[in-house]
Order: C-alpha cells, then structure tokens, then sequence
C-alpha cells in the first residue's frame, strides 16, 4: 500500500517544561482517558523520538555512527485529522505515510502477552530496527547491542516528550517478536524493538 505523504506540523522547540520537571514527572501509565490526539502532539512524540534536527539527517536521539538502524511507526486509534491505521514516520520529511488502513492496537496488545489495556491508548508507537545497517560497520552481536541501546535513547525522548505536553506513555517490550512481525508486515531483517502507548491520563 503505496499512499501519500502526510506532513505534520512543525515541532515546537520551545516548549514552557523543563527538562527536569519532565524527568521528575514522568510515570508509565497504562489507563487513558478518551480524549483524541491532536495531530501535532503526534508529530511532537515522533519527533523527540527520530526527528532531523541537522544537516546530514542527525537526530533527536544518538545513533552509533550515524547509521540510523530504527524505524518508527503509529497504530493510530484517535487522533484528529488521521484516519485510524498503521503509519510509518518520515523523518526527513517530517511526515507519516499510511501502510495500512486497520488499526491494530487490539492485535498489538493481544500480541504483547495479553496486555489487552494496551488498545485503549489513542495511539501506540512502535520503535523497529534493521540490524545491518550497524552491523555492517559494527558486526555482530555489537551492532545489535547499539541497536537496543538507541532504542532506549529514543523511548526515553518519547517519555519526556510526553510527561512535558500533559501526556503519559509506558515502553511496553514484553511482547512476542514473531507476532508482531507479522501484524505489522515487517520486510525480512526489521525486526519489533518497542511499543509505546500514548494517551491522557
Ligand atoms: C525494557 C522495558 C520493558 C518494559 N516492558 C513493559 C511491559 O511489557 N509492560 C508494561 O506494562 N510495562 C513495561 N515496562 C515498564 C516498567 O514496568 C516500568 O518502567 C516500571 O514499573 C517502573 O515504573 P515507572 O516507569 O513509572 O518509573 C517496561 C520497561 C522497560 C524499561
């Protein structure tokens, strides 16, 4: 499914919470209010997660050795102005593109142990990784080793991101790979790294 590309808004970069009362709030949450998801706070949380801020595509989040091995996608329930779905960020462009047009949070949380209270997040991010990129310059089972540590950096972002815009989140990584593989039809060597709900408390 080949569809056009969604700009998002621009992100805010001066935003009124500090680093430290956002470090200090932060909190997983696992129950949600049903408020929809403006556009743009979607856009904000992906890019504190994978967002260019550089020439030569640098990011929000460290990378070892600019190699870049995640990608970032949106199981979007309730958000204003997208219809639900799968979407995959664009971080050059600062833009999603729709994969699918079912939603699957319910499958994302049936797929992560059973944690059913995972569906009613408005939205679920999910962090994925193509290994080679790293490995290629890094082997094996270096490459892999950075590729979990980036994972950490940018789930962190998201959580900050999050707790700073009145929002919570919770990294969910209990799950089961091959599941979710198939759920999101993920291309042979992407492999699933990380959910993360989002939503209101
Ligand atoms: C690698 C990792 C995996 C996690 N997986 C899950 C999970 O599958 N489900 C869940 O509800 N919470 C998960 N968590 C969240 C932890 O349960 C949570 O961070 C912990 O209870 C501490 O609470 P706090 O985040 O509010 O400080 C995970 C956290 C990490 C770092």
């Amino acid at each position: 499914m080949t569809t056009a590309l969604i700009t998002l808004p621009e992100a805010v970069l001066d935003g009124r919470t500090s680093v430290e009362w956002a470090l200090y709030h932060r909190r997983s949450l696992r129950e949600f209010s049903a408020d929809t998801l403006p556009l743009a706070t979607l856009g904000q949380l992906l890019w504190a997660a994978q967002g260019v801020t550089a020439l030569g595509g640098y990011r929000t989040a460290p990378s070892a050795g600019a190699l870049f091995p995640l990608e970032l996608y949106a199981a979007v329930g309730q958000v204003h102005g997208l219809p639900p779905g799968l979407y995959h960020y664009q971080p050059r462009e600062h833009a999603l593109r729709r994969t699918s047009a079912h939603d699957p949070r319910r499958d994302l949380g049936a797929a992560a142990l059973g944690q059913t209270w995972l569906q009613h997040a408005p939205a679920v991010l999910v962090l994925t990784g193509v290994v080679e990129r790293v490995a290629t310059k890094y082997g094996l089972p270096q490459g892999q080793r950075f590729m979990c540590m980036e994972t950490g950096h940018a789930a962190q972002n998201i959580a900050l991101q999050a707790t700073a815009l009145g929002l919570g989140s919770v990294v969910v990584a209990a799950f089961d790979a091959e599941r979710l593989r198939q759920i999101l039809k993920l291309t042979p060597g992407e492999e699933p790294l990380a959910l993360l709900t989002l939503g209101k408390p």
